[in-house]
């Protein structure tokens, strides 16, 4: 089933420049894309490319300049405050640098909670805190609760971060270039859990990155960006064992030695 798709979609940034002036960046030029459920989706381009601004329109921090979103079917790009809050808690982002993404100010139990609490969650929240540090393996949950970031590697950061995407039970994760700041090491691990939660969970996963080969190792369908255009897309081994479009050959050039299959 086709939970998530964007039509024609395109952005354009205006600045003004002086008085009279104004630069446009065609940012997104008539995007179509979509995601079925329990799909794990790679979205790969040059940096520039388009990938962050089409991640942030898919979860409205952005409006389309043209074109439509549909979200199982429905035409979303005209939905009103409460509608966004409802559809922004089904569509979770996972951002690219851990050590940004969380408040030092507090516990990792609080950011967990946090969203929670403002969706008006009906059961218990200290057990649903405890279920999704699980989740992530962050383990014993009791053990994490009380460390503040600081006292958290980039990789259990990148957890905390995921297990409060995942609390409030979405149906999209998106994943922003989610362990290219990470050691090597700990990217595998962070993409393997990424693959376990689509199993266990059965949400669908938009993974942005620039490396083909982490691509390779998590996705069905990949979608090459350049320019603001897909490029080419397709079945993932497909695509990337036989590329036909010339930017897609160079980002398997530009890519580092290939990780083995999860
Ligand atoms: N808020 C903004 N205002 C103006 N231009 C923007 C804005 N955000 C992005 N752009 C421009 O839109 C284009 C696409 O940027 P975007 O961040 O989506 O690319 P990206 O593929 O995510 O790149 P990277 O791999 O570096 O993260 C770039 O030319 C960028 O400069
Ligand atoms: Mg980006």
């Amino acid at each position: 089933m086709e939970l998530l798709a964007t039509q024609g979609i395109s952005k354009i940034f205006t600045k003004r420049r002086g008085m009279f002036g104004e630069t446009r960046t065609v940012a997104l030029n008539d995007v179509n894309i979509s995601i079925n459920s329990k799909e794990i989706v790679g979205l790969v381009g040059a940096s520039g490319s388009g990938k962050s601004t089409l991640a942030r329109l898919l979860v409205f921090l952005y409006k389309p300049t043209s074109g439509k979103l549909l979200f199982e079917g429905n035409d979303i790009t005209g939905y009103r405050s409460r509608q966004i809050r409802k559809y922004r808690q089904e569509v979770q982002m996972v951002f690219q640098d851990p050590y940004a993404s969380l408040d030092p100010n507090h516990n990792v139990a609080w950011h967990v909670r946090r969203p929670l609490i403002t969706s008006g969650y009906s059961g218990n929240i200290e057990e649903r805190v405890d279920q999704v540090l699980e989740m992530v393996t962050l383990s014993p949950p009791e053990y994490f609760k009380n460390k503040y970031p600081h006292q958290l590697s980039g990789g259990q950061r990148q957890r905390v971060y995921l297990a409060r995407a995942l609390a409030v039970e979405p149906k999209i994760l998106i994943a922003d270039e989610p362990v290219s700041m990470l050691d090597v090491s700990v990217r595998i691990e962070i993409l393997e859990l990424i693959s376990k939660l689509r199993e266990e969970l059965g949400i669908s996963i938009i993974y942005i990155t620039h490396d083909v080969n982490t691509v390779s190792l998590v996705t069905d369908r990949v979608y090459v960006m350049h320019s603001g255009m897909v490029v080419e897309h397709g079945n993932t081994d497909d695509v990337i064992s036989n590329p036909t479009h010339k930017y897609t050959r160079e980002l398997i050039e530009a890519a580092p030695n290939p990780y083995k299959r999860i």
